[in-house]
């Protein structure tokens, strides 16, 4: 399997918890890991909130099963639109690739207590600091 498959799976699907029919999960842009995560989170019954730049991009994320999308040009807090997609509470897990440029906003995302995969970095961004919100938020984050 190539890195991008076996990353996805890895993130999905081992520990420290592994996604499941009914959990509510993040995925960031249309890069490969992206995809494959949507595909195969869908594929088991988890709702999938996907992020583009591209509303033309949304569009094939929602064929390839994403339930809601949010245009993070469009919505530069697209953690507050997250929030608002699942009434407040947040996602069970976050596909997090871009690194210093939405980690602060993935955590936002995220329901308390819950997970954020740390797969990539493709946004920059000024130093942020995250420790008060996973701290407080009892969230955990794993690299992969
Ligand atoms: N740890 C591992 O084992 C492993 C394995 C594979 C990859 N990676 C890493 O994981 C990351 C993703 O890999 P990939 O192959 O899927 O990348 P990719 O195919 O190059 O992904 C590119 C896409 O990322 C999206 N993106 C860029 N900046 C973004 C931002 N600020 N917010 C949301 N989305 C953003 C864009 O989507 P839109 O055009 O839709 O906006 C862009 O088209 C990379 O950093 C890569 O190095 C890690």
């Amino acid at each position: 399997m190539s890195a991008v498959g076996g990353t996805a799976v890895n993130s999905l699907f081992f520990r420290p918890v592994a996604v499941e029919p009914g959990m509510v999960l993040l995925t960031q842009g249309t890069g490969g890991v992206s995809c494959l995560a949507i595909q195969l989170a869908s594929a088991i019954g988890a709702t999938v909130i996907s992020t583009s730049s591209e509303d033309s991009k949304l569009e094939i994320t929602k064929k390839l099963g994403a339930t809601y999308v949010i245009n993070y040009r469009n919505h530069g807090d697209w953690a507050a639109e997250v929030l608002r997609l699942t009434d407040g509470k947040g996602v069970d897990h976050v596909v997090e690739v871009g690194g210093m440029g939405t980690i602060e906003q993935s955590i936002r995302s995220t329901k308390q207590g819950e997970l954020i995969s740390l797969v990539g970095f493709l946004a920059s961004s000024e130093a942020t600091d995250i420790f008060p919100s996973l701290m407080y938020g009892g969230k955990t984050s794993r690299s992969h």
